[in-house]
């Protein structure tokens, strides 16, 4: 089946790679995104009958309505993401995450299909050895977590939607973010050759951002036996503390050295194990492990550097 699909935010990381897996898949895509990062992500999909894009806010109505009126499936990305990002700038946040979503839940129509990426993150801080699965209540400990965790709860609500709780992603995307846990890492693995850990123990959960895409696209291909319903979207084998997602770095970079901080914290207190045999269930297997995701980071770092105000 070929579907009309508008993408809010599909400019952005987790867009620049799925747009064009949907463009590839046949589907006919439409974009709205304010560019914020002022990125040129989507270039490559121009060429494309299929691809359309509408520079505009995800926040304004009459931005969103237009669009809204002959899409099959919408796929709302546009957020601001991240929890530092969110405490720099709490309205925006709420305006973007939820309230934003919240119109989407409105004006769209009844048959209209939604599949929506939330983290899980909104499982907080876990219990040591006990793995969260979509039953474990939501207890987000961020802006970021909690605005999402909401968003999540009115389309589930609202029907005909499907939540993607997604770990954290890793993976090369033509907008590029390296404030995500595995990229940072590498990331300064690779051109400082060393990380200070803080909370080195705390446990996360991965995802490759093409396994991203391709779960987005098994939602569509599986909507109706998967609908109404949450699904944590990882790597089985990858439930990683810090300083074990620094060792598997190490492996392929062997001068990497890492220090776990005598003192100091961490900000960022998530911490959890998560299963995600729900999805598994219904079909969906990933196909990057976290190995082949850093030895793609390593390449990329070998173009990308953050060197705007240094000689080197
Ligand atoms: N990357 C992850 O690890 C991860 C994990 C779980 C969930 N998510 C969710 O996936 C979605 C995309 O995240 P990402 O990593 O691609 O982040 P990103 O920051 O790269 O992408 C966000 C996009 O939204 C756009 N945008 C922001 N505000 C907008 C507005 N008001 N109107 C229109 N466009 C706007 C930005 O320009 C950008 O293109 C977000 O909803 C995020 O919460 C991401």
């Amino acid at each position: 089946m070929r579907y009309n699909i508008l993408v809010t935010g599909g400019a952005g990381y987790l867009g620049s790679i799925l747009v064009p897996e949907l463009l590839k898949s046949g589907h006919g895509v439409i974009v709205l995104d304010n560019f914020m990062y002022g990125q040129n992500s989507l270039l490559d999909c121009c060429s494309n009958e299929n691809f359309d894009v509408v520079r505009g806010d995800a926040r304004e109505e009459n931005s969103l309505s237009p669009l809204l009126k002959n899409v099959d499936y919408i796929i709302p990305l546009a957020a601001l993401v991240g929890a530092p990002l969110c405490s720099r700038d709490k309205i925006g946040t709420i305006t973007t995450n939820k309230d934003s979503i919240a119109s989407i839940a409105r004006l769209s129509s009844k048959e209209q299909r939604i599949i929506y990426p939330c983290t899980n993150s909104g499982y907080g801080i876990g219990h040591k050895d006990i793995y969260c699965t979509e039953e474990t209540p939501l207890k987000p400990i961020s802006l970021y977590g909690k605005a999402k965790v909401e968003a999540e709860k009115i389309l589930l609500d609202r029907g005909n939607s499907i939540s993607l709780r997604l770990a954290t992603v890793f993976g090369i995307a033509p907008r590029m973010r390296i404030d995500l846990l595995v990229n940072d890492f590498t990331y300064r693995a690779v051109k400082d050759k060393f990380v200070v850990v803080f909370e080195g123990h705390f446990k996360r959960n991965y995802i490759h951002i093409r396994d991203v895409a391709r779960a987005f696209i098994h939602a569509i291909n599986n909507f109706d036996s998967m609908k109404n319903e949450p699904y944590n979207v990882g790597l089985s084998d990858a439930n990683l503390s810090k300083l074990e997602l620094c060792s598997k770095i190490k492996e392929q970079l062997p001068d990497f050295v890492y220090i776990e901080a005598p003192v100091g914290e961490d900000p960022d207190k998530r911490d959890y194990i998560v299963s995600n045999e729900k999805i598994e269930k219904t079909g969906f297997r990933p196909l990057c492990s976290l190995e082949m995701g850093i030895k793609e980071l390593i390449k990329a770092y070998r173009i990308i550097t953050n060197s705007k105000y240094s000689n080197v």
